[in-house]
C-alpha cells in the first residue's frame, strides 16, 4: 500500500489513549492527580501482554527464577542501599513565582523558565524522592517507612532465601515485577515520568571478576528482546553512561532508549552493580550473605550483579509510539492507525454485523463466541462498516470478521488486515485456524 505514513505528537498520542480507552488520568473527575494514571480496559491488556512476554523471557530460562516481594520494606532498607542518603534531585524554588525546578535540567543563570525573573532561585538543596509513610495503629508509635523507589531491593534482602531454597548456583538471577514510587520534581511527557509506576527488574549474581561478559551476554538478551516487541531498531540505540554519570552502586552501565516524540529517551538501564548491595545489607542486617562456591573449594564472597531493569509503563509508551500513525492510503480516506505486534494487540479480531438483523446477529454472535474460546476480542454492530473499521484501526485490532447476507448462503465471511486494509473470503470452518496462523506469528 502506497500510504503516506507519519508520527503523531505526543499530545496526539495521549487524546487517543484517553478516547479509545487505553490510557485515563488518575482522580481525574476531580481534577486528576499529576504524574499519576489509570490503565484503562485496552491499556491493561496491551500492559499485561508486555508483562507477561517480560516474565516469560526472564523466568523461562533455567537460570532465572521469580519474586513477588512487599512494596513496604523494613526502613533500615533503604539506609543500607543509600536511598536515604543518596536518592535525592538537587532542587531550586523560583522566589517569584513559586515554580519549582531540578537544578541540574535548567540554566540558572539564563532565569526562571517559567515567569523569567533572574537572580531569584532558592539555593539548591537535595531533595529525597523516595515517599514516606507511617505503619502502625498508634500513632505515636508508628514507625516511618517508605514506598519503595525500586523493586530491586525486594530481590537482595531475599538473596539467601532465594539461592537455598531453589538451591541455585552462580550465575542465577531473580526477576520480579512491581509498582515502584518516586516523588518526582518535574515529572511529564504524558507517562514517561510518573510518580507511581511498575517495574520489571531482574538481578543476576554473578562471581566477581565476571561482570563485563554478563554486561555483553545481558545487553544483547535484552536489546533482542526489544525488537522482538516490533520496536523499529533504528529507533533504540544503546546509551553508555559517562563514568562520572554513574549511580552510587554501580561500575558501569548502559541504557537502552527509544527515541520518543521528545527525542531519545531511557527504557532499560543495564547495571553493573557490584556487591555494593549485598554488602550494605550484610553490614546494616548483620546477616551473613556470603554465597559458598562448592565448584571451587567452598571459596566464601559475596557475588556480583548485573541488573536489567525497565518501567512497564514506559516500554508500554515506547510500543505505542512506534506503532502510532496516521496514513492517507491511496484509495480512500485518511486513518490513524496503531500497527502493533498481533502478540501485543490489545484484542486480536473484531466481528462485525453487517447490519443489526437477527438472521445475521445469529451467526456473528456464533463466530465471536467461538473465537473469544481463544482470543479476546469485541463484538460490534453500531454504526457504518467503514467507521467500525476505523475503530478498530484506531486500537490496532489485527482483524475484523465481517458476516453478511452471502455469508448465510456460502457460510464465508470477510476477513479485513488492519495493515493491507486487504479483505479476503474465509470459510468459517477455516476461520479460527487462518487467524492463528497469522495471530500467533511473533
Ligand atoms: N533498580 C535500578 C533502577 O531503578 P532506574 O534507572 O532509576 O534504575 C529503571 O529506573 C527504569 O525504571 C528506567 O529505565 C525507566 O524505564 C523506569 N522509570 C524510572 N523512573 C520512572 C518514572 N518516574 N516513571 C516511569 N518510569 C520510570
Amino acid at each position: 500500500m502506497g500510504a503516506e505514513s507519519n508520527l503523531g505528537s505526543m499530545a496526539e498520542l495521549a487524546s487517543l489513549c484517553k478516547r479509545r480507552g487505553f490510557i485515563f488520568q488518575s482522580s481525574e473527575i476531580y481534577g486528576g492527580l499529576s504524574a499519576c494514571y489509570d490503565m484503562g480496559p485496552l491499556g491493561i491488556e496491551l500492559k499485561r501482554n508486555l508483562k507477561q512476554r517480560w516474565w516469560q523471557a526472564m523466568t523461562h530460562r533455567r537460570d532465572v527464577v521469580g519474586i513477588d516481594a512487599s512494596i513496604l520494606m523494613h526502613p533500615m532498607v533503604w539506609k543500607a542501599s543509600g536511598h536515604i542518603d543518596n536518592f535525592s534531585d538537587p532542587l531550586v524554588d523560583c522566589k517569584k513565582c513559586k515554580a519549582r525546578f531540578r537544578a541540574d535540567q535548567i540554566d540558572l543563570n539564563a532565569g526562571c523558565p517559567s515567569c523569567g525573573a533572574k537572580g531569584e532561585f532558592t539555593e539548591p538543596r537535595p531533595f529525597n524522592l523516595m515517599f514516606k509513610t507511617r505503619m502502625g495503629a498508634v500513632e505515636n508509635e508508628a514507625m516511618d517507612v517508605y514506598l519503595r523507589p525500586e523493586t530491586a531491593q525486594g530481590i537482595f534482602v531475599n538473596f539467601l532465601n532465594v539461592q537455598s531454597t531453589m538451591r541455585l548456583k552462580l550465575p542465577f538471577g531473580i526477576a520480579q515485577i512491581g509498582k515502584a514510587f518516586r516523588n518526582e520534581i518535574t515529572p511529564g511527557n504524558f507517562i514517561f515520568r510518573m510518580r507511581e509506576f511498575e517495574q520489571m527488574e531482574m538481578q543476576y549474581f554473578i562471581k566477581p571478576g565476571t561482570q563485563k561478559e554478563a554486561m555483553a551476554m545481558w545487553k544483547e538478551v535484552r536489546w533482542n528482546w526489544h525488537v522482538g516487541l516490533g520496536l523499529r531498531p533504528e529507533r533504540l540505540r544503546f546509551a553508555p553512561h559517562p563514568a562520572d554519570k554513574l549511580a552510587h552502586y554501580a561500575d558501569a552501565a548502559v541504557d537502552i532508549e527509544y527515541e520518543f516524540p521528545q527525542g531519545f529517551g531511557e527504557v532499560e538501564g543495564i547495571h553493573s552493580r557490584t556487591n555494593f548491595d549485598l554488602t550494605e545489607h550484610q553490614k546494616y542486617s548483620g546477616k551473613n550473605l556470603q554465597y559458598v562456591d562448592q565448584e571451587n573449594g567452598n571459596q566464601k564472597y559475596i557475588p556480583y550483579v548485573l541488573e536489567t531493569s525497565i518501567g512497564l509503563d514506559r516500554v508500554l509508551l515506547a510500543v505505542l509510539c512506534d506503532a502510532y500513525r496516521q496514513e492517507t492510503p491511496d484509495e480512500g480516506e485518511p486513518r490513524t492507525v496503531l500497527r502493533l505486534s498481533p502478540a501485543l494487540a490489545p484484542l486480536k479480531f473484531a466481528v462485525l454485523p453487517l447490519m443489526k438483523k437477527p438472521e445475521l446477529e445469529k451467526v456473528a454472535n456464533q463466530v465471536f463466541d467461538d473465537l473469544a474460546l481463544d482470543f479476546p476480542g469485541e463484538y460490534d454492530t453500531s454504526g457504518s462498516i467503514g467507521k467500525r473499521y476505523r475503530r478498530q484501526d484506531e486500537i490496532g485490532t489485527p482483524y475484523c470478521v465481517t458476516i453478511d447476507y452471502t455469508t448465510l448462503e456460502d457460510q464465508a465471511v470477510t476477513v479485513r488486515s488492519r495493515d493491507t486494509m486487504a479483505q479476503e473470503r474465509i470459510n468459517i470452518s477455516q476461520l479460527k485456524d487462518y487467524l492463528k496462523q497469522r495471530l500467533l506469528q511473533k
